[in-house]
């Protein structure tokens, strides 16, 4: 793959969410995605640790020719996005100001909740995000500690899903939130189970879509700046294209990250290559 891929990473199957939404967006591109299960879960690590993990990361994926790096985890890009844009010089897209967003515009009261890993919600990047947009918001914000495990075994419902659900959303539903965003990637393949506890009167938000499109109003700048400046074409860092390929590596164990993301996805995965855990 030469240097005109997009770049997404996650802990783990999270980013899948990202992932399919970029696709969706963006058909005719290359995307490499990576996932270290080997650090898996990231939700309460140290934050230093996160931010050596992403740019470690994102340092791979540029060696492989991604020109772009979605951030397709939120604890990442809370914690370690700052330290990328300032480290990296490719252009980097994160999910708090795409979410902080997009769960603004969804909310008529006002009243918000965010569900999360445990170091986003320390971290305040979302009720700071969402302030900034829409002052006055009052956000209640979730840690949801078992759900990444659930959703990395593939449980997606049942009765364990359930039991952590309505512990999770039981505070936002008293605290009368309208709307909850899903501030973990891996929350939105729990949407079903998620839907049916909180009835159809919440807004349910995943900032996928709006990732997706921040990705590709990346492209068409640089496509625009490669325009400009010729040299800059294809092979250039900030050129992204291709013939629509995605490839996956993984940090862990290939094998199992390759089923279940093609149970997750519905898609039929490729051989999922093998990293060393950075
Ligand atoms: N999917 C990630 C996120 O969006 C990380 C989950 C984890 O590894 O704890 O925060």
């Amino acid at each position: 793959m030469d240097s005109t891929s997009i770049g997404v990473f996650d802990s783990g199957v999270g980013g899948l969410t990202v992932l399919k939404a970029i696709r969706e967006a963006l058909p005719a591109h290359d995307i490499i995605y990576y996932a270290d299960t080997a650090h898996l879960p990231y939700g309460d690590r140290a934050p230093d640790e996160i931010v050596r993990f992403a740019t470690g990361i994102s340092q791979y994926l540029m060696e492989r020719g991604a020109a772009i790096v979605a951030v397709a985890c939120n604890t990442s890009s809370a914690l370690a996005l700052q330290a990328l844009r300032q480290r990296l010089s490719v252009p980097f897209v994160g999910m708090i100001d795409c979410g902080a967003s997009a769960v603004a515009r969804a909310s008529a009261s006002g009243r918000i909740g965010v569900m999360a890993t445990v170091n986003t919600v320390r971290s305040r990047a979302y009720t700071e995000a969402i302030a900034g947009r829409r002052p006055g918001a009052v956000v209640v914000q979730q840690a949801c500690p078992e759900l990444v495990p659930l959703v990395e075994r593939g449980e997606l419902d049942g009765a364990r899903v359930r039991r952590a659900l309505r512990e999770y959303l039981g505070p936002l539903m008293e605290a009368e939130v309208d709307s909850i965003l899903y501030g973990c990637t891996h929350y939105p393949f729990l949407h079903k189970a998620v839907r049916e506890e909180v009835g159809l009167g919440v807004a349910l938000v995943d900032p996928a879509r709006e990732v997706a499109r921040e990705v590709a109003r990346e492209v068409t700048r640089a496509v625009d700046e490669a325009e400009v400046a010729p040299s800059a074409g294809k092979g250039a860092p900030g050129r992204c294209g291709g013939a629509g390929a995605v490839e996956f590596v993984c940090s862990g164990d290939p094998a199992q990250f390759r089923a279940i993301a093609a149970e997750l996805l519905g898609w039929d995965i490729p051989e999922v290559e093998p990293a060393e855990p950075v």
